[in-house]
């Protein structure tokens, strides 16, 4: 049997792309494996968000091909957004790659086995083992051009996935094991499909047979509906927790941000959601350093993660992308100050985050099981609760993909450890 090695970098949209690959490949015959030495096919899946998701990629692509030298006959494939980005330009920067596909192409992940295979080399069919979580892919690319986000540019243009397509997916990995599903895109709010918007989609994917749980992102704050919520709100299997990217406090900077929303307008969906959706998670993306933010317009971005109190938060300072509007201003806020105001905000937050898992000591949850870590030689259950919690227990007998009622009894921080109830 041939057999593949990934390394994934970037989101959850690359993680799903990675996915689908996968499955055409295993329909070839191929069957993964956990080390490049091992692989007669090494696919790198790289991102292009920020100059060092960059720098990061092309250092593992380097690594493995040096590794792909001693194994006579692999190939290295280098695919996803920095592929798309810089093109065949790769080859020239590292010798070695057998190609080089774009995001967009991965779309069609049949399509593309088919084409870059060595059809001498297929074998029988061999199925990969699905996770119990899975993401699904609902939408690709974006048409919103933040002026600081290359992901435009490297995913081309918003295009949903017919809503039977989706379902189509849905019920056959559910058939092979999956129980939860995270349905992404860039914007999943302005998911639509022939009139069929984002709220009844969600509602369709809730109809399926055998799955338990549906959870999504990202929720684009100048898109996010009360339908949505009222949908979240009506659909049990849907999970308690919204992921809505902020990125400022500060209306001058969301405004040369182009995210066409202002922090007032941010506070006032968050007041829906609090009266919605009581308990729920809300978790956000935050960006410091943009071009000509001063010290008071970091603090807004302070107090508005003060008011709402997220779960969690990705935090992250500001890094040219060549090609997108924010490129054309100059990057001025010094390197220091952006690590600066960086870790000021990731302090704050941390201290919010630990919070809000203290708060839940003592508190019964639903804990859906994903599998088995082991830590210092004790054994336990992973998984995570209605909302975004991150939830362990000592090993019990039960399989992936059960929901247990489970207490928490404490809480490291970020994750909580519980016991059956
Ligand atoms: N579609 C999502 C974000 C996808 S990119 C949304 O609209 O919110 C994930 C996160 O990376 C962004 O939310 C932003 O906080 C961060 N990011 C994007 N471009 C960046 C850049 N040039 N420098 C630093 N962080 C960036
Ligand atoms: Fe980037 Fe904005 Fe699109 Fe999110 S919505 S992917 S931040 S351009
Ligand atoms: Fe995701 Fe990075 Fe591409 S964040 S969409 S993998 S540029």
């Amino acid at each position: 049997m041939p057999t593949v090695f990934f390394q994934t970098f970037g989101c959850q949209m690359n993680v799903a792309d990675s996915g689908a690959l996968m499955r055409a490949l295993a329909a070839h015959g191929y069957m993964s494996v956990d080390k490049p030495e091992d692989a007669d096919l090494i696919i790198v899946n790289t991102c292009s968000v920020r100059e060092h998701a960059e720098a990061r990629a092309l250092a593992r692509i380097a690594e493995y091909a040096a590794v792909k030298r001693k194994r006579p006959g692999a190939r290295l494939w280098v695919v996803g957004c920095m592929a798309e980005r810089l093109g065949e330009k790769l080859k020239e920067k590292t010798k070695g790659i057998d190609a080089v596909i774009g995001a967009p192409s991965l779309a069609d992940a049949e399509a593309l086995a088919r084409t870059y295979l060595d059809k001498n080399k297929y074998a029988a069919a061999a199925s990969p083992s699905p996770g119990v979580s899975e993401f699904v892919t609902v939408m690709r690319g974006c048409d919103n051009f933040c002026a600081y986000c290359v992901v435009p540019f490297v995913r081309g243009r918003e295009t949903a996935v017919p809503a039977d397509a989706i379902e189509r997916d849905i019920r056959e990995r559910v058939f092979a094991g999956v129980r939860e599903v995270t349905l992404l895109g860039q914007n999943v709010n302005s998911y639509n499909d022939n009139g069929l918007d984002f709220p009844d989609l969600l509602r369709s994917v809730a109809a399926i047979d055998g799955v338990v749980r549906i959870r999504f992102a990202t929720s684009h704050p100048k898109d996010l509906s009360e339908k949505l919520v009222r949908a979240v709100a009506e659909t049990p299997k849907v999970c308690r927790h919204i992921h809505l990217p902020a990125q400022s406090g500060s209306d001058r900077i969301l405004s040369l941000m182009n995210r066409r929303y202002t922090a007032a307008h941010y506070l006032s969906l968050v007041n829906i959601l609090r009266k919605t959706l009581p308990g729920a998670d809300l978790t956000t993306d935050l960006l410091v350093g943009f071009p000509s933010e001063t010290e008071a317009e970091f603090e807004e971005t302070l107090r508005l993660v003060d008011k709402v109190r997220f779960t969690a938060a990705f935090m992250f300072a500001y890094s040219v992308r060549p090609g997108t509007a924010a490129a054309g201003l100059a990057d001025d806020v010094p390197r220091e100050t952006k690590i600066a105001r960086l870790n000021r905000l990731i302090r704050r937050q941390t201290e919010i985050t630990r919070s809000a898992y203290g708060a839940m000591v003592g508190q019964t949850l639903e804990m859906m099981v994903y599998g088995r870590l082991e830590n210092r030689g004790e054994v336990f259950l992973k998984g995570q609760d209605a909302g975004c919690k991150r939830v362990l227990i000592p090993c019990a007998d039960v399989k992936a993909g059960t929901i247990l009622r489970v207490r928490a009894v404490r809480s490291s921080g970020m994750t909580l450890i519980a016991e059956r109830t």
